[in-house]
């Protein structure tokens, strides 16, 4: 099973954990893709950007840019077999700060975890609020006022994320094996089982044709610069990759494992869930009249007006949150896993400490998003409130911005050879070709792709 490799590895750990099974390795990294990036975000900027034409313009930052830097990125962790900071050292010639990118990936992820666990808090506020039947209501405007008084009430928003950190952290606790492995085995499954059951209630409705154009029959009218680098920023977002999770991941992964197999399964199926998710909402969202371009508000407002119209509403809106819950909660561990490995490998914290440390710092990076429409809703930079504000820094800057120097640094630095004998795992698999095409997207497309639209995107060119 475990070949020895003929590199020499520099792991600083000798007998290091990882996922044990094929499935498991499936199942953990599509937990970390599939997220509130397919229930939350795909939606909400899909409607907002003009449906279709969006849709294509993300498919192809996914094929182009997005997986040739996932299957980097989960070659690199394989091959230094350690978290994103010492990987880079250990396969960067020497004093070349390659390693920088894994401290920004640390840092990102504290600035994404810092918005992301706030939505998941709505979320899980949401399953017990569709329990108790109190948001299910026809009118629009109830149930617009309803998330208003969630997400405006600083005492709420606040408990709801921290027991959202301590509940993601103890399944940490547990370890990669019988933490994240575990879980994800069980709950990939039943995600998909619910939304099958979601899209079976939403294309029984009456405009479900309109909702379905809107999804599938593209129309640039509202394409611009900006919206394609929003699009880029979404491949790099629902892929989780940029800073340094798939790397920390690829760790984990199994020596036989086929690495670019598995992250084109791992694509598909999460896009899979993302268009599912489209087709569970948008049929809906015509159907009941609301506006599809709600923004980052759609599935709170949407979902309970819809449901409240429907047989049985009230337990399927309890099913869809539970689901956006399951979704988020492999995400939350894979992103968390990220500065808990650091801390842990680098710092020499235990894991233990390593994991309460990453909870109590994210309390408090946490709360300028948690606050950001109650307490500090008047704090704005560029316009944006500080939860918008970390959500478009991370998306659109330093998730694109990391890609282009993972991209260059296996494309230019660590070079053909060893990228070929990494994705061949040490000669096992005959999958040159292949290989050779990710690596020229690697070195010459990707990096120029994602710089062209960042700059564009951001109107500095
Ligand atoms: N991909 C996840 C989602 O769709 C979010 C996520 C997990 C992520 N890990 C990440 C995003 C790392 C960026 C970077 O919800």
């Amino acid at each position: 099973m475990n070949k020895k490799s003929s590199v020499a590895r520099q792991a600083p750990a000798p007998k290091r954990v990882g996922f044990t099974s094929g499935f498991g390795v499936l199942a953990a990294t599509l937990g970390s893709a599939v997220g509130l990036g397919n229930i939350w975000k795909f939606p909400y900027l899909t409607g907002a950007n003009g449906g279709a034409g969006f849709l294509l313009v993300y498919l192809l930052a996914t094929l182009l840019v997005g997986l040739p830097v996932m299957i980097v990125e989960i070659a690199l962790g394989r091959e230094a077999r350690a978290n994103p900071i010492s990987a880079l050292q250990a396969l960067a010639p020497r004093r070349q700060p390659w390693w920088l990118i894994g401290a920004a990936g640390m840092l990102a992820a504290f600035l994404i975890l810092s918005f992301y666990s706030e939505v998941v808090a709505w979320v899980f506020a949401y399953v017990l609020k569709a329990m108790r039947g109190s948001i299910l209501s026809s009118d629009p405007h109830v149930t617009e006022a309803a998330f208003s008084a969630l997400i405006g009430d600083p005492l709420q928003s606040l408990l709801w994320q921290w027991g959202v950190l301590v509940f993601i952290g103890s399944i940490l606790l547990m370890g990669v094996t019988r933490g994240i492995e575990a879980l994800s085995k069980k709950l990939m499954p039943l995600l998909f089982l619910l939304l099958l059951l979601l899209c079976a209630v939403s294309l029984s409705l009456d405009r479900v044709v309109d909702g379905l154009a809107f999804l599938f029959k593209p129309d640039f009218s509202k394409m611009s610069a900006a919206v394609v680098l929003t699009a880029v920023g979404l491949a790099f977002f629902k892929l989780s990759v940029g800073m340094g999770t798939m790397l920390t991941y690829g760790s984990y992964f199994r020596d036989d494992q086929n690495i670019p197999v598995t992250t084109f399964c791992v694509m598909s199926a999460d896009l899979c869930v993302s268009m599912l998710a489209g087709i569970a909402i948008f049929p809906a969202v015509f159907t009941f009249g609301f506006a599809p371009a709600a923004g980052p508000a759609l599935v709170f407002i949407t979902i309970p007006a819809v449901f409240s119209r429907i047989p049985m509403g009230q337990w399927l809106m309890v099913v869809f949150f539970v689901l956006a819950a399951v979704a988020a909660t492999g995400a939350m561990l894979s992103m968390m896993e990220v500065p808990v490995v650091i801390l842990h490998e680098r710092f020499g914290l235990s894991r233990t400490s390593a994991i309460l440390l990453t909870i109590v710092l994210l309390v408090f990076s946490g709360a300028a998003c948690a606050l950001s429409n109650s307490t500090l809703a008047s704090f704005k930079l560029f316009g944006l409130n500080l939860f918008d504000l970390f959500d478009f820094v991370s998306s659109n800057i330093i998730l694109p911005a990391g890609g282009i120097f993972i991209a260059v640094f296996v494309g230019w630095v660590w070079g053909r050879d060893k990228f070929r004998l990494a994705l061949s795992n040490h000669g096992q698999l005959h999958n040159e070709k292949l290989v050779d095409v990710v690596f020229f997207l690697l070195r010459y497309v990707s990096p120029l792709l994602i710089l062209i639209v960042m700059l564009k995107g951001l109107n500095l060119f």
